[in-house]
């Protein structure tokens, strides 16, 4: 058991989100996970829990460092202007973390220092040499068989070869380990299904020890015992769960509180790191493993993770100035259902808030105000007998309460927030069924209409609690309506039973909680947001570049001077010369080449020319070529060849 829990009456709960790598455009998708990790946050809170929410940024690499030199900033300074709008989008949508790391904080880089060499002193980490396929825009080393196609299986970039000394953690050594942990801790990996992947996938085909460290670039944090190295990217990256909490540090009082973490709230595509990577690394460190790793779906854009280029505006910023920040959390959380993916579009999102906000709930709070306002002055009558359809309205409440409390726990937002709206729907219908303004004619059915509201009132007053780990400022304006305040009417244990809210209390119409919005109006608006489609991407000039080759490979082909000595047209190809080469101690040659729309064969006799004198020969148009003469092109077609600028002999090598 931890220190803390002995001490005192509350139970921890420490989440995550992963750190955000530095993207000048982080969008609505990225606000996903932060989003739902702060609302287990709030929901945590809610239930009595000492919370501890931590996110913050992964800042380090060559991208990073490429990305300064183009700016010609340094790199410190290129992600501080990012990680400041990062931070500033975090505060608008209310995200309550009660820390923020920054991998480029000494606080971080000491502890990672420290476990590097810990790992290395023990023989966890080891000295070797890389070679692999590395994509430079994933910062992902492939081996041969990841490839797709020869090209990065994540982005479809060009990979290159890369050959380089390198630190390695062995993790071969800790797969049958692994096993064993997951088969002992089901939970360890939720959802169920990415467990299974993982094993077949990754740890059953055999997991190859992982690369920890580079010499190519300089921006990450040194190897302090071999300064050459940068720690690289997973070590670094994963350390900051608990690098936050002091660990291994004077002061590691959060860390004795508060670890091991509760979740680990991750998108697909990092689980992986998050269950092979880190537990070993926590294992050999002898640490206790985290709790739970989550992975949660994409938002998606027509069945794709979001790019750059979109259809919709998914610049959380521009969403949130429009609409809200509680009609935007709302809408992440209700779309994406657990674990898996869900789709974003501008009409999903604002049918969304018309249907399930400005008509479900708005039209509840605002027509209960209003009746209470107009047959009661605003004083909330007190209960009266009760019939059939309030009994259902309070079985429903109670039945709320308890599904929701274990949706929530399973991290189920989006159920969660279905069984909520099934319960604003019936308090609607209960509205239909109780006709109160047909009551409000008849003074004998003043108490019956007295106890319609009451249930209304109540039954908005649950709602209102049960919304307070998804939206910020609604359950407030609710309270507002109700004539309540934040306390004991919106803890937990309000919502335990149903009647809390005392009969006297004053309730106030105010502003509709959500504006009905003209769908066809403000898509066309937000079209108009769009920035303009960018130009199609003009090939770059030559393609891009091909992988590395070795020196070796170089060598292999043999290039030698030669002198055209005649020269004729291929009989029926407009694209073909013949030519005759002297190629000195070689002898002659003959070589078919694409050159005629370039060159007259009068012009050709007489030149010099760049031979590739060991290429097999080949016929074309029953000629046999014995070899190719180079030339450059550009991507207009133009054609020059390649020669030497000065006279030499023929035959004479080309490197
Ligand atoms: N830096 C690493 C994480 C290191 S954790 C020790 C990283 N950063 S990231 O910026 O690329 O992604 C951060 C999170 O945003 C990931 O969990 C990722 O899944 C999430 N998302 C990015 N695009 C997303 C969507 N379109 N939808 C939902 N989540 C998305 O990975």
């Amino acid at each position: 058991m931890r220190k803390e829990r002995m001490n005192t009456m509350k139970d921890t709960f420490y989440i995550t989100t992963p750190i955000y790598y530095p993207s000048a455009s982080l969008h609505i998708g990225h606000t996903y996970c932060t989003v739902a990790a702060d609302t287990m946050a709030r929901y945590k809170r809610l239930r009595g829990y000492d919370v501890y929410f931590l996110t913050g940024t992964d800042e380090h690499g060559q991208k990073i460092e490429r990305k300064a030199a183009e700016k010609g900033v340094t790199p410190q300074q290129y992600v501080d202007d990012i990680v400041d709008g990062i931070q500033k989008l975090w505060k608008r949508m209310e995200i309550t973390n009660n820390d923020f790391l920054r991998t480029t904080q000494p606080r971080h880089q000491k502890v990672v220092q420290k476990i590097f060499r810990q790992l290395y002193e023990q023989g966890d980490i080891y000295k070797g040499k890389y070679e692999g396929w590395y994509c430079t825009p994933c910062e992902s080393f492939w081996t041969e068989t990841q490839l797709k196609d020869g090209k990065c299986p994540d982005c479809g970039r060009p990979v290159e070869r890369t050959q380089e000394d390198a630190y390695f953690m062995k993790l071969s050594k800790y797969a049958d380990w692994l096993l064993e942990y997951y088969d002992q801790h089901p939970d360890f990996i939720q959802p169920e299904s990415r467990k299974n992947e993982m094993i077949n996938n990754f740890i059953k085909p055999g997991l190859e020890d992982l690369c920890v460290s580079r010499t190519s670039f300089k921006w990450g944090i040194p190897v302090d015992f071999d300064p050459d190295h940068v720690v690289y990217v997973w070590v670094d990256a994963l350390s900051n769960y608990i690098s936050a909490l002091g660990y291994d540090t004077d002061d590691d009082s959060l860390y004795q509180k508060y670890w091991p973490a509760d979740i680990h709230l991750v998108g697909k595509e990092i689980v992986r790191f998050h269950t092979i990577i880190w537990p070993i690394m926590l294992h050999a460190l002898n640490l206790p493993q985290p709790k739970q790793i989550f992975g949660h779906g994409w938002l998606v854009l027509n069945g794709m993770k979001m790019g750059k280029s979109t259809g919709n505006v998914v610049d959380p910023d521009a969403l949130i100035d429009r609409y809200g920040v509680d009609a935007i959390r709302y809408f992440l959380l209700r779309e994406m259902p657990l674990g898996a993916d869900g789709e974003f579009s501008n009409k999903a999102l604002l049918t969304r808030i018309n249907a399930d906000l400005a008509n479900d709930l708005g039209n509840l709070v605002s027509r209960t105000a209003a009746m209470v306002e107009k047959y009661f002055d605003g004083v909330l009558p007190a209960c009266g007998e009760l019939n059939d359809t309030d009994r259902a309205i309070r079985d429903l409440a109670g039945q709320t309460v308890t599904r929701y409390a274990q949706l929530m726990d399973g991290m189920q937002f989006a159920v969660a927030l279905q069984e909520l709206w099934k319960l604003v729907s019936e308090l609607n219908r209960y509205i239909d069924l109780n006709a109160p303004w047909a009551l409000a004619k008849d003074e004998a059915q003043k108490e019956r209409l007295g106890t319609v509201m009451y249930h209304l009132a109540e039954g908005i007053r649950i709602v209102s609690v049960l919304l307070t780990p998804f939206l910020c400022h609604t359950p407030r304006a609710i309270w507002a309506q109700l004539g309540m305040s934040e306390g004991e009417l919106t803890d937990w244990a309000s919502v335990q039973a149903f009647g809390k809210l005392p009969a006297g209390s004053v309730l106030k119409k105010g502003e509709n909680l959500f504006p009905r919005i003209d769908i066809e109006k403000e898509l066309s608006e937000l079209q108009a947001l769009m920035p303009p489609a960018p130009a199609p991407a003009k090939a770059p000039e030559g393609g891009p570049l091909k992988p590395q080759i070795e020196y070796d490979d170089f060598a292999k082909l043999d290039l030698r001077l030669a002198k055209v000595t005649a020269c004729e047209k291929v009989p029926k190809a407009d694209k073909l010369l013949q030519l005759t080469l002297d190629v000195g101690t070689l002898g002659t040659r003959t070589v078919v080449s694409g050159i005629a729309k370039h060159y007259t064969p009068e012009e050709m006799v007489g030149k010099t020319v760049v031979l590739v004198a060991n290429l097999k020969p080949a016929k074309l148009r029953g000629i046999l070529s014995e070899g190719m003469i180079l030339a450059a092109v550009d991507s207009e077609g133009t054609l020059k060849l390649v020669s030497v600028d000065g006279e030499l002999a023929d035959g004479v090598s080309v490197s």
